[in-house]
């Protein structure tokens, strides 16, 4: 098999290029270092990658690509690369958003056409917006209320619009709120672990009360290759990892885990992130087999053993 894994210096997609090297397969990754946390974490995240015969990196960006030599002899795309941040995606820089959401996606798709290439479309919790009934299931009508997710669901909709007319073999996960070893440095528990570990204040957004269904980063790269084998063309799946909890309860465990406590400090509510969310993974367990086996307090003990190792020696 070889794959094509896009933003592959990233969290999600540099994880899921080392499973598929482990299964033996020959991986293209393809990155542009979009400038949204440092550079050198994402060369980090490609170490290993690099070393290895069967992987194959490409510097640029999916909109500029020549595409059709990029999946030439590909079996399969996992499609990783996007503009993240929920809270980041009002003002300008929205065009960034949409050029790398939207315009990539897009291009992609319309190069798949005619073809018999798989595209796993890494999709997002964030179409949901503020569901009435949790938990999320992927009948709800999306009703985003962030600019970023808007973005992802148009993304989605693009793939589901290529599967019907054109017979791509889209797939798309909406992934909740993945963490772990690699996690994005503005990301929640990436913060909370690092001030907690330094001593620092923690900026809690709102009361705290907020619940996430946090997804341990090796049950998301599972989805992907479920997903590869399994999903079926135009479909959208919930992938969450199972444990619904608020942030306060995040902040009580890791205060046990780091044997540091946890100096907050209450912000405002930010715009755009929604208040609870919690993934109905039926779907994606009939249709995928997917079942998470990661528990959030083993996931958070690989997370803060990673920081202790590659964040906090260096100045990140
Ligand atoms: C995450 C990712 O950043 C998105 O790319 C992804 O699409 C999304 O999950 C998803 O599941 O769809 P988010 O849920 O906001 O977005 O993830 P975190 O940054 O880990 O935030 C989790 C919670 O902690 C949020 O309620 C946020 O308001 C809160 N938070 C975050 C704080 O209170 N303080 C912080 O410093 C950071």
């Amino acid at each position: 098999m070889a794959s094509v894994v896009t933003g592959v210096a990233g969290f999600i997609g540099s994880s899921l290029a080392e499973k598929l090297l482990d299964r033996g397969e020959q991986v293209i990754g393809i990155d542009c270092f979009i400038d949204y946390y440092p550079r050198a974490l994402k060369e980090k995240n490609l170490q290993g990658l690099l070393a290895n015969a069967r992987f194959r990196f490409i510097e640029q960006n999916l909109v500029d690509v020549d595409l059709a030599s990029l999946l030439a002899d590909v079996d399969i795309v996992y499609h990783q690369a996007a503009q993240a941040g929920v809270r980041a995606s009002w003002g300008k820089d929205f065009s960034i958003y949409t050029r790398n959401n939207i315009l990539a996606t897009q291009r992609l798709l319309e190069a798949l056409k005619g073809t018999k290439i798989k595209l796993i479309n890494a999709s997002s919790s964030s179409v949901y917006g503020e569901v009435v009934t949790l938990p999320m299931r992927e009948t709800d009508i999306p009703q985003p209320v962030s600019p970023y997710g808007v973005t992802k669901l148009a993304a989605e909709h693009l793939c589901c619009l290529y599967a019907r007319n054109y017979g791509v073999e889209a797939v798309s996960l909406r992934y909740f709120t993945v963490y772990g070893p690699r996690q994005r440095p503005d990301m929640a528990f990436h913060r909370f672990i690092k001030a907690m570990l330094r001593g620092e204040e923690i900026e809690i957004y709102g009361n705290g009360e907020q619940t996430r269904d946090f997804t341990y980063i090796q049950d998301a790269v599972s989805a992907n290759l479920l997903a590869g084998e399994r999903g079926q063309r135009g479909e959208v799946y919930n992938i969450g990892g199972g444990a619904r909890i608020t942030v306060n309860n995040v902040l009580e465990l890791l205060e046990r885990l780091t044997e540091k406590p946890a100096k907050v400090r209450h912000r405002e509510p930010q715009k755009g992130d929604v208040t609870h969310t919690y993934a109905d993974t039926q779907k994606a367990q009939d249709d995928l087999l997917f079942k998470p086996t990661t528990t959030l307090e083993d996931g958070l003990k690989r997370q803060i053993e990673w920081m202790q190792k590659e964040i906090l020696p260096f100045q990140f």
